[in-house]
């Protein structure tokens, strides 16, 4: 989704732009552009594509400047929707969704203003000339005061070569101090590289960022101190290491994210807080989007397995504008890897309104997501590049079962400890499942639809599997529960339809067998993935990748895997870039 980056300092601003719009190139984004302030002249340049369409603009000389990446919302991706957008002595980048813009359009349009764009954001830098008379940070609060939706904007003014004032409210947006000048960014990576004093701007801030210092102010304007981020430059470094693609790498590193996921939280006095508030908790509802949802779906069957304790799983864009019941003893656990997912976001908001008890479980300190948390756990998959999430997922699911131990110490469940503590290397076993699945891409690569099937848990990941088949293949697929099959989706499937079935529960093969006998009457191709070698040969299989075997409930972390990677090979053998699936963002900050 849309990327900020800025500079202000003793260098030459545009060749760090792009260098910066690179580094946030994987949060998904079709457009692309810069604005520079070069002796009081307000340069732009944009184009639709890719930032290296913008390289030629490196040569733009001046010492302050916005970029932007764009993910189209308001208007089509086009030259004159990227950002940065221009007006009198201004240029904006914005991230975020301006819902009253409508209404401001019209009220500028109204007063002879002319617009140059279809986007929400030229509203913005048109009030912003509109309410300037010589006070630049004045201008921009005024501005701000009128809009409603959310923001991270960041303003260039001729009138102040060396100035550059950034406000926010709901979008992220950092700002870090260096030696040879300011950087700003939408996440801490792409700012972190030369700075030394990273600062993670809050909502309702305002920051004047010039070559010698970093001012920040709240909402009334009153100078204020702010605290600088830790953060680790080192840990954060990520590169291919050989690797063709960052999808593939993470993959392989899903053992060390599981691993390093897995928490005591009964026993550690670091999570005493929440280990209290499990004490307390009746019922959890989670609340996410996209892959996050989905392991929060795999969670729950852990959850109510191991701790009895109920789990309702709501799609955060959901909960959002339902009416939830939120009862005495509700525990909200809101599942990000960003931690800056609109809607997760606003549902966490609402849950705490309601009074619910907010964990947050992300992979990004500082994001959003922590600031509105009452408890926090982090995943510890480090850094994830693809669109398509991978090691974030089995990440995900290690915090949750962390949880789901925990709450069955407190409620003396038979816990299950042993078990958990095994994945890290179980995980490590199914990855020879990763180049298995990779003879079974011939028979997906022209398929019209693709199905996965499976029951409780093997269906949970059923679906996580079909969502990344979609998402980076571009085939339709859906996972399906094995059992409603013939309700409906049986009649899409035709002579050689691919269906994959996951079994990993031993007490319902023969159920969900069935349903593949069901599929293989009707001439589907069934792919296997299981960890019982006995159904592997059976003739209605037409292939079967066997993986180790674990405690029925966490087998997602596992049976995911050749999942992953059977959408990563069908990607690549569509000749599709799996980490950069087209429409796709990695971080979603807007609604
Ligand atoms: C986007 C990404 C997905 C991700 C989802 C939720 O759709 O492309 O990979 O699962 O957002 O993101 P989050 O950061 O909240 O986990």
């Amino acid at each position: 989704m849309c990327g900020i980056v800025g500079y202000i300092g003793s260098e030459k601003a545009a060749p760090k732009l792009i260098d910066g719009l690179k580094k946030l190139e994987y949060r998904g984004y079709d457009s692309a552009g810069i604005a520079v302030l070069d002796g009081g002249v307000l340069r732009l340049e944009k184009r639709c594509g890719m930032v290296s369409e913008l390289e030629y603009a490196a040569c733009l000389s001046g010492n302050a400047g916005i970029g932007h990446t764009r993910w189209a919302t308001h208007g089509v991706p086009s030259q004159a929707n990227a950002h940065p957008h221009a007006c009198g002595k201004f240029a904006l980048v914005h991230n975020g969704i301006i819902e009253n813009y409508g209404d401001l359009r019209e009220e500028l349009e109204s007063e002879g203003r002319v617009f140059l764009s279809d986007t929400d954001s030229e509203a913005v830098v048109q009030l912003i000339d509109k309410y300037y008379e010589g006070d630049f940070l004045r201008a921009v609060k005024r501005a701000v005061e009128r809009l409603s939706g959310s923001f991270a904007i960041v303003v260039l003014c001729a009138d102040f070569p060396h100035e550059i004032v950034c406000a926010r409210r709901r979008s992220p947006l950092v700002v870090g101090r260096g030696k040879k000048g300011a950087y700003i960014a939408s996440d801490i990576p792409a700012a972190a590289e030369s700075a030394e004093e990273i600062y993670v701007l809050s909502d309702g801030e305002f920051a004047v960022v010039s070559d010698r210092e970093v001012a920040f102010y709240d909402g009334d304007l009153r100078r204020k101190t702010k605290k600088k981020a830790e953060y680790d430059r080192q840990k954060d470094i990520v590169a291919l290491n050989g690797y063709r693609h960052f999808m593939r790498k993470e993959i392989d590193e899903i053992p060390l994210s599981v691993r390093n996921s897995l928490l005591k939280i009964a026993e550690n006095n670091e999570y005493r807080n929440i280990y209290e508030v499990l004490c307390l908790t009746e019922q959890i509802q989670i609340v996410a989007c996209g892959t996050a949802y989905h392991s929060g779906l795999a969670a729950k069957y852990a959850i109510e397995a191991l701790a009895r304790v109920p789990v309702e799983v709501c799609v955060a864009s959901e909960y959002r504008y339902r009416n939830p019941v939120v009862k005495r003893g509700t525990l909200v656990i809101a599942v990000s890897q960003s931690g800056e997912t609109a809607d997760t976001i606003a549902a966490a908001e609402l849950a705490k309104k309601l009074g619910a008890a907010l964990l947050a479980v992300t992979n990004v300190p500082y994001s959003s997501l922590t600031t509105v948390a009452d408890y926090v756990l982090f995943t510890v998959a480090g850094r994830e590049i693809a669109v398509a999430a991978t090691k974030s997922y089995n990440a995900q699911l290690a915090s949750l079962y962390s949880i789901a131990l925990a709450l069955a110490k407190i409620r003396r469940q038979r816990a299950g400890k042993k078990t958990l503590f095994a994945l890290p290397n179980l995980c490590k076993k199914v990855l020879p499942s990763v180049e298995a699945v990779r003879g079974w891409t011939p028979h997906f690569v022209g398929a019209e639809s693709v199905y996965f099937i499976g029951r409780g848990v093997d269906y949970a990941a059923a679906l996580e599997g079909s969502l990344k088949l979609k998402e980076i293949s571009y085939i339709p697929s859906e996972g399906y529960p094995a059992g409603e099959l013939k309700h409906g989706t049986l009649a899409l499937v035709r002579e050689n339809t691919p269906v994959v079935a996951i079994v990993t529960q031993r007490r319902l093969v023969e159920k969900t067998m069935n349903a593949v006998n069901e599929v293989y009457s009707r001439g589907a191709k069934v792919f296997l993935i299981t960890c019982f070698p006995e159904i592997c040969g059976r003739k209605e299989v037409f292939s079967s990748v066997l993986i180790p075997k674990c405690r029925e409930a966490f087998s997602p972390v596992l049976s995911v895997v050749p999942l992953q990677a059977l959408s990563y090979y069908t990607a690549l053998a569509r000749g599709n870039d799996p980490d950069k699936p087209r429409n796709l963002a990695k971080s979603v900050t807007v609604e």
